[in-house]
């Protein structure tokens, strides 16, 4: 059976001192013995929000990651900085860093690969457009999305990595993919994994629909099953995240 993750997506909201301020009213909130909660934070609140969270069941994820190890890439976050910080989970490929910062699914791929040479669990984006899914394309597209961010990859990571499908119209436009939708991707993409690395890898790795989650739509979303929990933008910053997380 596995475990449902719940996170956060906070994008570039809340300052430093925001940030341990949301993470205080939130605590008790996002309490739960069945869910892995992750708040995924701007890379200067890390490590005020790792601190915040000790002793709770909280990790702390980054929105993002370079894929050397250091060197001169001004402005860019390495790997070690994050695990050092206490960083445990890493999004990678996200709709909004493809489209405003030129990320490919091949860079995807190379931050993947050294997200887990670095022992961080990436949580891998994939998504249509409008577009797309009016052109009957969408699952053609995520494959190719999926296949390429795997390259490479083993078996036993894949198995620890974390998907998130999120549809780029349903992101933050109020416009959540209806169960079926969701539920039809997230499947396909199990399926791709199952292709790529056999049965029990497909059963092990955890698909998060992500887009418009909120308090209402996250109980029939996550009941889905190919859907192992969330990746939640705007309703992250509000105590509806604790809702979301006690789905329940
Ligand atoms: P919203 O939940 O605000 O639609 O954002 C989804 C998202 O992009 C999470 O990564």
């Amino acid at each position: 059976m596995r475990r449902k993750i719940v996170a956060g997506n906070w994008k570039m909201n809340m300052t430093p001192s925001q940030a341990v301020a949301l993470i205080e009213e939130l605590k008790p909130l996002v309490v739960s013995e069945d869910v892995d909660v992750v708040f995924c934070v701007p890379a200067i609140d890390i490590i005020p929000a790792v601190e915040a969270c000790k002793g709770t069941n909280i990790h702390i994820g980054a929105e993002n990651m370079y894929f050397e190890e250091k060197g001169a890439f001004t402005g860019e976050i390495a790997p070690d900085m994050l695990t050092d910080a206490g960083v445990e989970y890493v999004i990678l490929g996200h709709s909004e860093r493809r489209e405003y910062f030129a990320e490919t699914n091949e860079t995807v791929n190379k931050k993947v690969l050294k997200a887990f040479e670095h022992g961080l669990t990436p949580i891998i984006c994939c998504g249509e457009s409008l577009t797309q899914r009016e052109q009957g394309i969408t699952i053609d597209w995520i494959r190719q999305q999926i296949k390429i961010a795997f390259l490479n990859v083993t078996a036993d990571q894949a198995a620890k990595a974390v998907i998130a499908y999120e549809p780029i119209w349903a992101i933050g436009t109020g416009k959540v993919a209806t169960t079926e939708q969701a539920e039809e991707v997230c499947a396909a993409i199990r399926q791709c994994i199952k292709e790529l690395y056999g049965s029990d890898t497909a059963e092990a790795i955890r698909i998060q629909y992500g887009g418009s989650v909120s308090a209402a739509s996250a109980p029939e979303l996550f009941a889905q099953p190919d859907i192992d929990g969330g990746l939640v933008g705007g309703a992250s910053l509000k105590k509806d995240f604790g809702a979301i997380v006690n789905y329940k």
